[in-house]
Formats: C-alpha cells, structure tokens, sequence
C-alpha cells in the first residue's frame, strides 16, 4: 500500500515536471519567435553592450516611463559620453540634466557609483552580477538587466512587465507585493530564462508586456501566448496581477516666498535632509499642514518671524500648483515679495543670493519650474 502511495505521487509529480517544462519551453519559444518577427519595438539603448550607457539607462528607468526616460538617457549620453566624463563633471550640471525626472536620489548615487567606478576601478564597469549589485543604487532587477545586457549573464530581470506577463499566463495569485510572492516570481522567471540568450530574451519578455500583455488593454486577440494563458482562458486578465498594499497617500501643502531685492536678486537654498527633491534647489519655503486662504499669508506668524522689521512689499501671488509624487501629493503657491534691501545675511546664510538670470543654472523640483515658466500673479 505503502509503496502503491509513492509511486503514485512520483508519478504525479513526474507528469506535472513535464507538463511544466513543456509549458516552460512553449512559453520561452513563442517569446522568443515573437520577438524576432513581430517585435518593433524601438528605443535609444536596445542592443546597447557598453555597460556604462545600459546602467544610465537602467538608473533613468528605475520609476521613469520609457517614454519620458527617452530624452534625458540621451542628453546623459551626449553630455558624458564615457563613465570617466560623467566622474568628473561639476555635480551641479549633472543635478540640472536630471532636473524635471523625479526621485533624485538616483542622480546622487549615478554621480557616487561613477566616481567610484573610476577612482577603484580605472573606469572599467564590473562584470559580474554579485559585483554590480554591491554598487549604490543597483537592486536585484537592476543587476540583472546590466549582468544580462551586457555581458550575456544568465540572470532572469523581474520588473512590473515581467511580474504581469506571468502573473496571467501561468495564473500566478499570490500578491507581487508580498515575499512569497517575489521569491515565486523569481524562481519562475528564473526557470523560464533563455539561458543561451539572456539578454535578447529578458528585453523581449519586458517589451511583450509592454506593448501586448499591457496593463489595461491587452492585446489578447492574435497574442501569440493566449491558447496557453490561464488568465485569458479564465477571465482573469484585468484581476491579475494582485498587489496586496495599496498606498496611502501624504498631501502637504508649500508656500513659496519669492523674494527679490532690489537689485533683482532672489533668495534660494539648497534642500538638504531625508525629504523629497533632496539636493534641488528652492526658494524660501513655509511648510504649513494646511491650504490657507491667501490674504492670511502676510499676517502669518512665519511671515512675521522671517521678515522681522524688514520692510516689504507683496507683489503677487499665484495659483496653486500640483505635483503628485508616488506617495505624496504637493501643493504649492508661490508669493513674490519685493524688498527695499537685503535681508541681514548674518541671519539668513543658508540662503544663496542669485540674480534672476542666473536662476536657470540652478535644478529646481518640477512644481517650481512650472512657475517660473509661466509665473502668472495675481493680487489679492
Ligand atoms: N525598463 C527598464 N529597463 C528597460 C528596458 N531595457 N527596456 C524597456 N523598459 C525598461
């Protein structure tokens, strides 16, 4: 009886290898026949071998739509054709050339990782999937897609593409978001590996689910993958993949005092600390918890605090602008202040003094070149 059991479940688990690997290889195969003659999908780095250039690409992609990332992997590549150009520039430049991209702890571990790159290594990228995940900024997905594009190592990338292609065509439940789920996704995406082409098919799997198993309309009429996929033989295919968190959403509110002397300069300051848009530029900022109604700005007790018995004038106040960050949302109202002279810089020496013409030079967060674009006032 004993021995009746095990065979029976060694044969159980022997069918269900098979029926996986076949599944497996059909999978990989009709990727990979998709990807050589239906595939037009193009941008600037596909294909690319140099390292350095797949790793600003990838660095730009973290948290960048394809799309928006497109023109600034450019502008790095043109401005800083080599690790050892980007090494080596003023970080200032660099902090501009990102301005606009969001998350800017990126750009501050580019400019780390480059310096460090050619100061230990002699500007030679690593060349092995264990060696580039030590670098600052590099996560599992990230090693993966250099390791594999570059040198052809077989590491298997899981990214929000990845994780929805096999969520529905093997049916995958558990949450994305969860262990379990990431050590699954893993293991299977690892196993379905082109192992002689890794790069090919890793570009391939991540550009199927960008341009067919797409998050909302999926093109599941003529998908080459559908006769297979457990979501679209059960209905699933806008249940899947299921994340378990949602996100809970900070609101703040910034109010943005303008402040030009009379000589036409403007005070502005460096953000330092753990918060958003660290190392971006800005002006002198009021964070208050709540919307205020705007002729309640000037009596506020910041303004009294700040100003002291400087005399000034309010010239305008503007819209309220939105920036909507992953987990927080911004709201920020610019006041432009006139003054007679300078403020005491003994008090203020945080501050820089720079003349309006020179503003440009400076990387601001996205919510106040918005302003200074269009900077329409109104009195109140
Ligand atoms: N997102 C991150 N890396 C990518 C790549 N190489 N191609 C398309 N999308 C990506």
């Amino acid at each position: 009886m004993k021995i009746h059991l095990i065979c029976s479940t060694l044969r159980k688990t022997k069918n269900f290898l098979k029926t996986y690997n076949s599944t497996k290889l059909d999978f990989t195969r009709k990727l990979l026949k998709w990807n050589r003659e239906s595939n037009k999908r193009m941008m600037p780095w596909k294909g690319e071998k140099d390292p350095y250039k797949i790793w600003l690409s990838e660095i730009i992609l973290q948290q960048t739509r394809v799309e928006q990332g497109w023109s600034y992997y450019e502008k790095f590549v043109n401005a800083f054709p080599t690790i050892h150009q980007l090494a080596k520039a003023p970080e200032k430049k660099i902090f501009k050339l990102w301005e606009g991209l969001g998350y800017y702890s990126r750009c501050r571990n580019l400019i780390d990782t480059a310096k460090k790159i050619v100061k230990d290594c002699g500007g030679k990228f690593p060349a092995s999937y264990d060696e580039i995940k030590k670098l600052k900024g590099i996560g599992p997905y990230t090693a993966a897609a250099i390791s594999s594009f570059a040198f052809d190592l077989p590491n298997a990338v899981v990214d929000g593409n990845v994780e929805r292609v096999l969520a529905r065509y093997f049916g995958v439940t558990t949450p994305v978001d969860t262990t379990a789920g990431k050590n699954f996704y893993h293991q299977l995406a690892s196993a379905l590996l082109d192992k002689k082409s890794p790069g090919i098919y890793n570009q391939a799997i991540m550009d199927f689910g960008a341009v067919i198993c797409k998050p909302q309309n999926p093109q599941c009429t003529g998908c080459v993958q559908s006769k297979d996929c457990m979501a679209f033989k059960n209905k699933w295919v806008s249940l899947l993949p299921v994340k378990s968190k949602s996100i809970a959403k900070k609101t703040r509110w910034f109010y943005y005092f303008i402040i030009e002397t009379n000589d036409g300069r403007l005070y502005i300051k460096k953000r330092e600390g753990k918060d958003i848009w660290k190392n971006l530029y800005e002006f002198v900022l009021w964070e208050n918890g709540q919307l205020m109604p705007q002729q309640q700005i000037p009596e506020s007790d910041f303004v009294t605090q700040f100003f002291g018995k400087q005399k000034f004038s309010i010239a305008g106040i503007s819209k309220i602008y939105k920036q909507q960050l992953t987990h927080q949302t911004i709201h920020g109202q610019f006041i432009h202040v006139l003054l007679k002279r300078p403020l005491s810089f003994s008090e203020k020496k945080e501050y820089l003094l720079v003349k309006k013409n020179k503003l440009h030079q400076y990387p601001f967060p996205k919510l106040i070149t918005a302003h200074l674009q269009n900077p329409v006032q109104q009195l109140f």
